[in-house]
This record gives structure tokens, sequence and C-alpha cells, in this order.
């Protein structure tokens, strides 16, 4: 259905109070970028909201019709609630609610400037590392970065140790090496940083694998990293060339080299394959 014209009830509960998990992924040439992976995600993510599992049968056929008519679509999103509800809280029996949407694709600049914002990510929270609809948290977080004229917030967590962004993982390069904080950290289990992970710690084409430390990051250690950049399904890798907010930072070269090696490699892999 057009933008505009699809309903959804008013009682729905992630209207109503957040109650629901999406994801969101690329689409190159009509294809969603690693669905297996996102679609894993989504399971996770309703299973620790205690949602009933949707689907993937349904899902998958529900993508292949939205996608099919929006033979243009840049970004294809996700969204499962628990369907019909009461006005607060307590949730209803109802089926839940699938929407599947796409729109055109998101645009980032080439380096990016990031805002550290002073609230933190609660790792020790019941949605710690959920993909759910309650982002007012980013939201608010993301227009106080645009304020600072950034494109990114970042989030410290309550122990004070870097986490991520808004709709981001985060990656530094600290005396060569690749860090980037683990999930205890309260950061989402990110497709593009698992991704990541995964090839730079193989050798590729005769190229030694990359030093990779997955570690709790102190803030400060931004201030000493030559290189940082910013990772999600939209984005693959993006450098961040300025640190605004509670620490600041600038960096002489974003991308540096290693943010454009593991670009390249990323860049390779998705040109080889579309679901891996
Ligand atoms: C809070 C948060 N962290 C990290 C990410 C990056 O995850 P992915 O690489 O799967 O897009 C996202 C994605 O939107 C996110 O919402």
């Amino acid at each position: 259905m057009p933008h505009g014209e699809a309903a959804l009830r008013a009682d729905d509960h992630a209207v109503v109070v957040g109650d629901g998990v999406f994801e969101t992924t690329k689409v190159i040439d009509g294809v969603p970028f690693a669905l297996s992976r996102h679609l894993r995600r989504l399971r996770q993510s309703a299973l620790g909201l205690r949602l009933k599992e949707p689907s993937e049968d349904l899902i998958r056929s529900a993508i292949d019709a939205v996608v099919k008519a929006n033979p243009d679509a840049g970004l294809l999103r996700i969204t499962w609630s628990s369907g019909s509800g009461p006005l607060g809280s307590g949730r209803g029996e109802g089926p839940g609610t699938l929407v599947v949407s796409t729109s055109g694709s998101n645009s980032w600049p080439t380096a990016e400037r990031a805002h550290l914002v002073p609230w933190a990510r609660n790792e020790h929270g019941a949605l710690t590392g959920l993909k759910t609809t309650s982002y007012a948290e980013n939201v608010l977080a993301l227009a106080t970065a645009r304020e600072a004229e950034c494109s990114e917030a970042l989030f410290l967590n309550t122990a004070g140790l870097l986490c991520e962004g808004t709709g981001t993982n985060v990656f530094l390069v600290i005396g060569g090496s690749l860090v980037t904080p683990p999930l205890s950290s309260g950061c989402l289990a990110g497709i593009t940083r698992e991704l990541i992970l995964e090839i730079t710690r193989q050798e590729m084409h005769g190229k030694p694998p990359e030093d990779v430390e997955v570690r709790n990051v102190d803030p400060h250690e931004l201030l000493t990293a030559e290189e940082a950049f910013l990772t999600s399904a939209t984005r693959n890798v993006s450098a961040i060339s300025e640190i605004t907010g509670k620490l600041q930072m600038t960096f002489n070269s974003a991308p540096g080299p290693v943010t454009t090696r593991v670009a390249a490699a990323f860049s390779e892999l998705e040109s080889h394959t579309v679901d891996p």
C-alpha cells in the first residue's frame, strides 16, 4: 500500500507504548542484504521481549511482495509488535502486527562528526541487547547531536565505558589494532559489527588478518586513538572525523588507513554475497 494509505490500529501496542521489535537493512538491486541474520535478530528480540514468535515464512513473503512493489527501494524495515492492546503497559492477547515498509536509501557524510551525549546507556536494563521500537532515547540523543551539527550521538554506559551510537556500533584504532566494546557494554549486537569481526579476523586474498580486540573501552582512549569509525546496516563503515560533547577530539585522517581497509573488505563481501 502507498505510504499514508496503510492503516495501523490506534491501540496497537507499538504505537501505545513501543511494545514491538524491528529490523532495518539496505536493499541492493531488489535484494535485502544479510536478511537471514536480520531475521534471526528479529526473532531474538521478539523472544527477549516475550512477544509471540513472528512467522518467518509470513515475513519473507511480505518482504518479497513489498520489495517487488518498490523496485527502487534502498532501505527495508520490518516491525513486529504485540498487536492491539490496552491503552497502558499491560499487553493484549491479540495476534501480533507485522509491518514491512521500504524507503529510499539513507545518505551519510563521508566522514561523520559524533556527539558524546550526557545520558548513559543502561547495560543492565530489561531491553538491553534487544532492538525494540522503544527508541525515543535514541531520538532525543540524535536530535541533540544534530543541534551540535553532528550526524550521530555516542553513549557511554552506566559504568562510564564507551557503548554505542543511536543506530551504530563504534570501533577505534588504537596502536594499530581494531578495538570495539563487548556486548556486555550494553550495545546492540550489530550485524555489521558481527560481519566486520568475522572478516577482519581472517586472512583475505593473502592479506593478513587485522589485530582485533573486543574489550571495554575507557572514553579517554578516544583521545589517543588514531582512527574511529561507526558501523551500521545502512552506513557499512563510516569514518568519524570529530567527536564533540562530553569529550572533544579531532582525527587527523578520516577515513584513516585501517578504516579504509576495513571498508574495502566490507564492500568486497557485499559485492560477493547478499546473505552472508
Ligand atoms: C542501537 C543500535 N546499535 C547498533 C546498531 C547497528 O546494527 P546493524 O549493524 O545491525 O545495523 C543499530 C542499528 O540500527 C542500533 O539501533
